[in-house]
């Protein structure tokens, strides 16, 4: 069954939300994969194409939480590192595996996958949100801020003698 995006997974910023939504397309493209005839070579590029950019995802989602100044930026940080790790992990061992072997992965690699990212989004990212909205609200009292104020209606601006 395939996953779908929905508003309520939504951290506040279109990138982080472009790349999670990017990241359930992978994660739905794995399932496909695994559906019908088995193809491991085809399988395995799938899951190779998952694990580069969810590297890419972390990198950019800790630029984030930088600049928004998360407090738990270390600790997801490390998460994001463990994660990384055992979906190399996972890769490696998948590509070595022959036979039955690796065939009896595949559904063990799904539920991984598919509880990996509901935890990661769900359970973690959304933490992120008062953060992020925080600074967006910072962000556009600033630029309201720097804006000149038209003259009232009707007034010419005061001359200079
Ligand atoms: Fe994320």
């Amino acid at each position: 069954m395939s996953i779908e995006w929905r508003n309520v997974m939504s951290v506040g910023d279109p990138t982080v939300d472009g790349d999670h939504k990017h990241l359930i397309d992978l994660i739905n493209a794995f399932e496909t994969s695994i559906s019908g005839e088995i193809d491991h070579r085809k399988i395995a590029r799938v899951l190779l194409g998952l694990v580069q950019y969810t590297g890419e995802h972390f990198a950019r989602e800790e630029e984030l939480q930088l600049k928004v100044r998360y407090p738990y930026y270390e600790s997801h940080r490390k998460q994001h590192r463990d994660v990384l790790r055992q979906l190399q992990h996972v890769l490696t061992e998948y590509t070595e595996a022959h036979g039955v072997v690796q065939d009896s992965m595949i559904r063990e690699i799904s539920r991984f996958l598919k509880d990996w990212l509901v935890g990661h989004i769900i359970e973690s990212d959304l933490r992120m949100k008062p953060y992020i909205e925080k600074m967006r609200a910072e962000q556009a009292a600033f630029r309201r801020g720097r804006r000149p104020s038209p003259p009232p209606l009707g007034l010419k601006p005061p001359q200079s003698l």
